[in-house]
């Protein structure tokens, strides 16, 4: 599979698109972003700095001095995210963030800054990218399009466990609100709400395994470079004819 292809993740909150990303990224040997992380460390650096977001002149030229990056970690097998530098992982996934990255990621500036930036990273094709708008804004071209879903109570369980693995204390009714509030706001939000693009294929994951999800991913992907590599063969036999 030389031909490499930007594979866009989207839909609602803790439906394993993260996973999804990461680990279709791990076998195609393409780079992946996690959309989402650049939202919350923004987030975190508004609320650590005490910048008022509502207040547009302070929010500006917060932004300014905002870097995120991403780096691999050996030890734990995982990417994680830094801000300005410094990891910063954990506290992006903390409930007080979760509370307030959907007002965050609703303001115009803040998405014009990270999703620049998200683009930049798909330059070069081979990448998995993950989040609400990645199919219908940031990559409106991507060869491969997933729109994920999942059932509600299975989404909460998930996002309890994985946070309880982070050592993360909640209750599982934070974490239900707090679900439900988040899809409610970014599928309303003015700026790029989160929706099924037209072209997207929907992957109902409900009562799949991780495994599962990535073998039929992975089945899309390689339809996909096929397809284009036969459109390209067919294109080039009629510039071949002159046609
Ligand atoms: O993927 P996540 O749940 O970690 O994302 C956190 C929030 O960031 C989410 O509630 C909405 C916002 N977000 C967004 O607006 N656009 C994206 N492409 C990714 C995330």
């Amino acid at each position: 599979m030389d031909r490499k292809i930007i594979v866009a993740i989207d839909g609602h909150a803790s439906c394993g698109k993260s996973t999804l990303a990461r680990q279709l990224a791990n076998k195609l040997g393409y780079i992946y972003v996690d959309s989402g992380a650049m939202y919350r460390a923004v987030t975190l650096y508004f609320m650590e700095n005490g910048i008022d977001y509502r207040n547009k002149g302070q929010m500006v030229s917060a932004l300014k001095n905002i870097s995120i990056s991403f780096q691999y970690n050996n030890k734990t097998d995982m990417p994680e995210t830094l801000l300005n530098g410094k990891v910063v992982e954990k506290e992006i996934r903390s409930m007080k963030i979760s509370q307030e990255v959907s007002p965050v990621s609703a303001i115009k500036e803040v998405r014009e800054f990270l999703v620049e930036q998200q683009q930049a990273m798909g330059r070069n094709k081979g990448l998995t990218m993950d989040g609400r708008d990645i199919g219908t804004v940031v990559f409106p071209e991507a060869e491969l399009k997933i729109f994920l879903t999942s059932n509600e109570k299975i989404r909460a369980e998930r996002r309890y466990v994985e946070l309880q693995e982070k050592g993360i204390e909640v209750t599982m009714e934070d974490v239900i609100l707090n679900l439900e509030s988040r899809d409610y706001e970014d599928s309303h939000r003015v700026m790029s709400p989160l929706y099924k693009a037209g072209d997207a294929i929907e992957l109902d994951n409900t009562y799949l395994s991780e495994e599962q999800q990535l073998e039929f991913a992975l089945n899309l992907v390689r339809e996909k470079i096929s397809e284009l590599h036969k459109s390209e063969f067919k294109e080039a036999e009629l510039n071949k004819a002159g046609l």
